[in-house]
C-alpha cells in the first residue's frame, strides 16, 4: 500500500555523502524537512555546528558524522557500523566532491598521475559505496539511491564559456560524471527486483560567487536565464527518495534550467 503522502519520508533513515557541502547541506536540510532522519557524512565538520543549531531550531532529526569516501577498505562493516549507530539505512545519496588541488588547472597540460587519482577519488568512490549500499538495502527490502552526477555527464563544456577566465571544466569530469550516469543504469538494473531503486540527477551550474562574465555567458544558455540555486537541486532530489517514484529507476533526471535542451 503506498504512503497517503507519497511525498513525505517520515520514518526513513537517509545518508548524505558531503553532507555540508553546497549541494549536499541543501540535500541534508531537505531530507530532514521532509521527515527523514538524516546523517551528514562529510570529510571535515566545517559548517556543522551552523547546521546542527539550525536543525535543532527547527526540530529536523540530522546528525553529523566525519567520513572520508575514498576509503573504499572495509565498506560493508563501515556500513553495518553506520546501520548499528543509526538504524537501517533507506536512504542514500553521494554528494560528495572530492578532488585534488590541481582540479580545474590543469586542462592546458594534462598531468596523467591526477588525471587517474580524481577518477579513482570521485568516480570508484560513488560507484564503490553504491555497489555496497544498494546490497544491504537489497537484504532489508529495499531503498533508493541518488548519484549527483551533472549535465558535463551528457554534454560537452561550452569552451566559450570560459574563454580568456581562469576557470575550466576538467576532462577528468566528464569521464567520471559519465561513467557515474552509466553506472547508476547497470546498478538499477541489478537491483530492481529486490525493491532498490537507484537513479542520478544531472545538475547545471549552481550559483556560486563565480565572475560576472562567467554567470552572464552562463545564463544566456539556459531556457530559465539563470543559474541554479542549491535548494533547486535539492527538491527533485527528495522526489526521487520518495514513494512518489516509486516508478522510477534507472533514470537520469536533468535539473539545468533547460541548458541542454536548447
Ligand atoms: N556546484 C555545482 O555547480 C555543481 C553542478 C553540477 C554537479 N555538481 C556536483 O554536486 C556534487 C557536490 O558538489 P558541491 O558543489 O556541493 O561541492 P562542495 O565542494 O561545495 O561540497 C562537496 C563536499 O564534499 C566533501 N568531501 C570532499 N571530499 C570528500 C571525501 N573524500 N569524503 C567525504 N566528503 C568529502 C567536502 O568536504 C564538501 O563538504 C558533486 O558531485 C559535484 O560534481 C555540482
Amino acid at each position: 500500500m503506498m504512503n497517503p503522502l507519497p511525498f513525505s519520508l517520515k520514518g526513513k533513515r537517509a545518508v548524505v555523502t558531503g553532507g555540508l557541502g553546497l549541494l549536499g547541506s541543501a540535500i541534508s536540510k531537505a531530507l530532514a524537512q521532509s521527515g527523514a532522519s538524516v546523517t551528514a557524512l562529510d570529510y571535515t565538520d566545517k559548517n556543522w555546528e551552523k547546521y546542527k543549531k539550525q536543525a535543532s531550531d527547527n526540530n529536523w532529526a540530522m546528525t553529523f558524522e566525519c567520513f572520508d569516501i575514498t576509503d573504499t577498505d572495509n565498506l560493508d562493516s563501515r556500513l553495518e557500523d553506520l546501520e548499528e549507530t543509526g538504524g537501517n539505512i533507506d536512504i542514500w545519496v553521494n554528494a560528495a566532491y572530492p578532488r585534488t588541488t590541481d582540479w580545474a588547472k590543469y586542462s592546458q597540460a594534462l598531468n596523467t598521475a591526477s588525471w587517474q587519482q580524481n577518477v579513482d577519488m570521485h568516480l570508484s568512490s560513488y560507484c564503490l559505496w553504491s555497489e555496497f549500499i544498494a546490497a544491504r538495502m537489497a537484504t532489508h527490502g529495499g531503498g533508493a539511491i541518488v548519484n549527483v552526477a551533472s549535465i558535463y555527464g551528457i554534454v560537452a563544456p561550452d569552451p566559450e564559456l570560459y574563454a580568456n577566465l581562469d576557470m575550466s571544466t576538467p576532462s577528468a569530469y566528464s569521464a567520471i560524471k559519465g561513467g557515474i550516469i552509466a553506472h547508476t543504469k547497470h546498478l538499477a538494473a541489478r537491483y530492481g527486483r529486490q525493491g532498490v531503486r537507484v537513479n542520478a540527477v544531472s545538475p547545471g551550474g549552481i550559483t556560486n560567487q563565480q565572475p560576472a562574465i562567467f554567470a552572464d555567458r552562463y545564463n544566456a544558455k539556459t531556457m530559465l536565464g539563470r543559474m541554479a540555486n542549491a535548494e533547486e537541486i535539492s527538491w527533485p532530489i527528495v522526489f526521487l527518495c520518495s514513494e512518489g517514484a516509486n516508478y522510477i529507476t534507472g533514470a537520469n533526471l536533468v535539473i539545468d534550467g533547460g541548458l541542454t535542451a536548447l
